[in-house]
């Protein structure tokens, strides 16, 4: 980039705290597996999070696309594109049409690590006294999006612990490529699922940890944001330096 464009650019985001022009991919909410036309499994997540954030990176001015499983809110807004899914493979697939536009990508989402091998077409009769559903892997999309990432985009991914909690963030930033993890641990209890309030960590690839204390999710979001744009004007101004030499 020439130097008056970068200095025009970087003092323009600096100047207004905005993030014109970026592209922001979260994903949200739980996943939902059929096991036949009328029962799923899934978990407990609300959406409330991600969509928090989505809210707050579109009142700084992104472009946010936000690939949602099924939740309970709405959230309107121009520059948001807005995609429902139900299943882990639908979420993988909406991220893929749009991961490679993306500055930034935030996994949000409490994806169902299972489903069932077989959906049965009809409704499951009951019968047995016991009763067991053979289930399969399902794909992590931020670890298959993770090995495609490319040094322009910056990852954001959550880590919900109930034990070694900083130990597991930080192998799912390695394992998944992660620019930054945000731990959230279940023995906090205004911090779980369906809550507005919710207590970080954030950790970074230089493990540099920082805690927040309790506060209401848009805050939380709000505080997400904020680390994401401090790394993209580090990593712009870096990039800038390279191209000057
Ligand atoms: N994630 C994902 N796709 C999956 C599972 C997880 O994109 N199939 C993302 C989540 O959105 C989150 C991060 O990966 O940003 C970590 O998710 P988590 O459920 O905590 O971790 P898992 O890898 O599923 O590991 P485990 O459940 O064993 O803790």
């Amino acid at each position: 980039m020439p130097l008056d464009s970068y200095l025009d650019n970087k003092n323009m985001i600096m100047t207004t705290n905005k993030l014109l022009n970026k592209n922001v991919l979260i994903t949200a909410g739980p996943t939902q597996e059929a096991i036949d036309p009328v029962r799923f499994i899934s978990n407990h997540s609300s959406g409330k999070m991600g969509y928090a954030i989505a809210d707050a990176f579109l009142k700084r001015g992104a472009n946010v696309i936000l690939v949602s499983g099924p939740v309970a809110i709405t959230l309107q807004h121009e520059n948001l594109e807005l995609v429902k899914v139900k299943t882990a493979d639908e979420m993988y697939m909406a991220c893929c049409r749009y991961f490679a536009d993306a500055d930034v990508i935030v996994f949000a989402a409490a994806v169902a690590d299972y489903r069932p091998a077989k959906v049965a077409l009809q409704k499951i009769k009951k019968q047995e006294e016991e009763f067991t559903i053979k289930m399969v892997k399902n794909i992590d999309i931020a670890f298959e999006l993770g090995k495609v990432k490319t040094d322009h985009q910056i990852t954001v991914g959550f880590a919900l612990e109930t034990n070694d909690e900083v130990s597991n963030a930080i192998g799912k930033l390695v394992k998944k490529n992660f620019d930054m993890v945000v731990l959230n641990s279940m023995n906090d209890a205004q911090a779980t699922f369906g809550h507005d309030t919710n207590k970080i960590t954030i950790l970074k690839r230089d493990l540099v940890q920082k805690e927040f204390t309790l506060k209401k999710k848009s805050e939380v979001a709000n505080d997400i944001v904020n680390e994401v744009f401090s790394m993209l004007i580090a990593r712009e101004a870096f990039s800038a330096d390279w191209n000057l030499n």
